[in-house]
C-alpha cells in the first residue's frame, strides 16, 4: 500500500457519538482517547523552564545527561542491565517512531510487519507507510518467512495484556529464526494491576531473563507521555541493539528528527524521579477500582486489562452498538473495530479522566445496571 492509500483517521467516525454523549444532562465523560488529564509534575516543568536558552541545535542522540538518565532508568525500573549510552536514543514521542520504524529500517514491498491481533493502529500504518504488509498475529508459529519486523506491545493497548518472560522469549526465538527485527512497545509498564503484575515488575524485552546479553536486532520503545503526564511534551525513547540504534540515529540525523533541548532537560528530571510516577499510578488505580465493577454491573465482561491504562470490555454485541449505548449514558469509549479485525465486540475505556468524571461514569453505569 502506498502512502496515498492510508485510511481516514478513524476517530473522526466518533463525531456523532460524541454529539450524543454531550447531550447528557450531567455532561460527557470522555474515556475514548487515552490523553492524560492530570498536571505535569512541577519538577519537570521547572526543569523545562530552566532550559529555555536553547540557541544551539540539539544533538539527535540526546545530551549525555539524558542518555545516562535513560540507561539508569532501565536498570532501576525495568531490571535491564548492561546498557550503555550507545544503546539508547530519544524520540519525539513514540508515535513517530512506531510510524516510521519500518521505513527507518529500510523495509518495503514484499516485507511483512507483524503486530498484535488487538493493536494500537500505528503499527499497521507504519507498515503501510513503508509499502510493507502488516499481519495481525500473536502466535510466533504463524509469522511468515518474509517477516522483517515484529511489534510486541506489553502491557497492550487496547487489551492490557502482559507478556510473560516465557512469551517474550518465544517471540525473540522466532524473530531470531526469521532474522527479523523485534520491537517491543512498553509504555504502560509502570501500570500493573492484577497479580502477579501488581507486585512483580512487568518484564521488558531487554530483560536479561528474556535475551541474556544478546540484544541483536531487539529494541524496546518507551514513552513518558502517560507515566509522567508529558503527552504534550513529546518525550520518549528507544533502546536496545546498538547497531540498530546507530542506524536509526544516522537516518534521524539526516532527517532532522531530534528532540528539542528544553525537552531533553525535562526528560532528565522526569526519569530521575520515581515519586511522581508512583503518585500517578495510584490515581489510575483508584479510577480503575471505581470503573471496573461499575462496567461489570452494567453487563460488561472485562477481558485481560491486568495492566495498562484501559479497560477492554464486551457486552457480546457489536462494538458500535455498545458505543451507542454508552453514548446514551454520556460516556465515550473506543470501538474494537479501531484496533484490528479480531475484536468487533469489544470497546476500550481509558482511565484518563478526572476522579470526578470517572465517579460520574461509574454512577451512571451502576444506575443503568440496576435498570436492566
Ligand atoms: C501502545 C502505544 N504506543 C505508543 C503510543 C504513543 O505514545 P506517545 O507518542 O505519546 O509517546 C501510545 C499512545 O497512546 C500507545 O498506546
Amino acid at each position: 500500500m502506498a502512502l496515498k492509500e492510508l485510511p481516514d483517521y478513524p476517530w473522526d467516525l466518533m463525531a456523532p457519538f460524541a454529539a450524543r454523549a454531550r447531550e447528557h444532562a450531567d455532561g460527557v465523560v470522555d474515556l475514548s482517547i487515552g490523553s492524560p488529564v492530570d498536571e505535569t509534575p512541577e519538577l519537570i516543568r521547572t526543569a523545562l523552564a530552566a532550559a529555555t536558552d536553547a540557541h544551539a541545535y540539539p544533538q539527535t542522540v540526546g545530551t549525555p545527561a539524558l542518555r545516562e538518565a535513560i540507561v539508569a532508568w532501565f536498570a532501576r525500573r525495568r531490571g535491564v542491565t548492561g546498557l550503555t549510552v550507545d544503546n539508547v536514543l530519544p524520540t519525539i514521542g513514540s508515535k513517530e517512531l512506531v510510524a516510521f520504524l519500518p521505513f527507518l529500517l529500510g523495509l518495503g514491498e514484499g516485507d511483512v510487519v507483524v503486530h498484535p491481533r488487538a493493536a494500537y493502529p500505528t503499527y499497521a500504518i507504519g507498515a503501510a507507510m513503508a509499502g510493507a504488509e502488516a499481519l495481525a498475529s500473536d502466535d510466533p508459529a504463524e509469522w511468515p518467512e518474509n517477516t522483517r519486523l515484529i511489534w510486541l506491545n506489553s502491557p497492550g493497548n487496547p487489551d492490557g495484556r502482559v507478556l510473560s518472560v516465557d512469551e517474550l522469549r518465544a517471540a525473540v526465538a522466532r524473530a531470531r529464526e526469521l532474522g527479523a527485527y523485534l520491537a517491543s512497545d512498553e509504555c504502560y509498564a509502570e501500570l500493573g494491576w492484577d497479580a502477579p503484575w501488581d507486585a512483580d515488575r512487568i518484564p521488558s524485552v531487554l530483560d536479561p531473563r528474556v535475551i541474556g546479553d544478546d540484544r541483536r536486532n531487539i529494541l524496546a520503545v518507551y514513552s513518558l507521555s502517560k507515566q509522567s503526564n508529558l503527552a504534550g511534551y513529546r518525550a520518549a525513547f528507544v533502546a536496545g541493539c546498538r547497531t540498530v540504534v546507530g542506524r536509526l540515529t544516522n537516518v534521524r540525523k539526516h532527517a532532522g528528527l531530534m528532540l528539542p533541548s528544553p525537552l531533553q532537560a525535562a526528560m532528565v528530571a522526569a526519569l530521575g524521579d520515581d515519586e511522581h510516577v508512583a503518585q500517578q499510578r495510584e490515581r489510575y488505580r483508584a479510577r480503575r477500582e471505581l470503573l471496573r465493577p461499575a462496567l461489570e454491573a452494567a453487563g460488561f465482561r472485562i477481558d485481560h486489562s491486568e495492566a495498562g491504562l484501559y479497560l477492554w470490555a464486551t457486552e457480546g454485541r457489536d462494538a458500535w452498538e455498545s458505543i451507542g449505548r454508552l453514548a446514551d449514558l454520556g460516556i465515550l469509549a473506543g470501538p474494537g473495530h479501531f484496533y484490528g479485525d479480531s475484536y468487533p465486540e469489544h470497546v476500550r475505556l481509558s482511565l484518563t479522566a478526572t476522579d470526578e468524571r470517572i465517579a460520574a461514569a461509574a454512577s451512571r453505569l451502576r444506575a443503568f445496571g440496576d435498570s436492566l
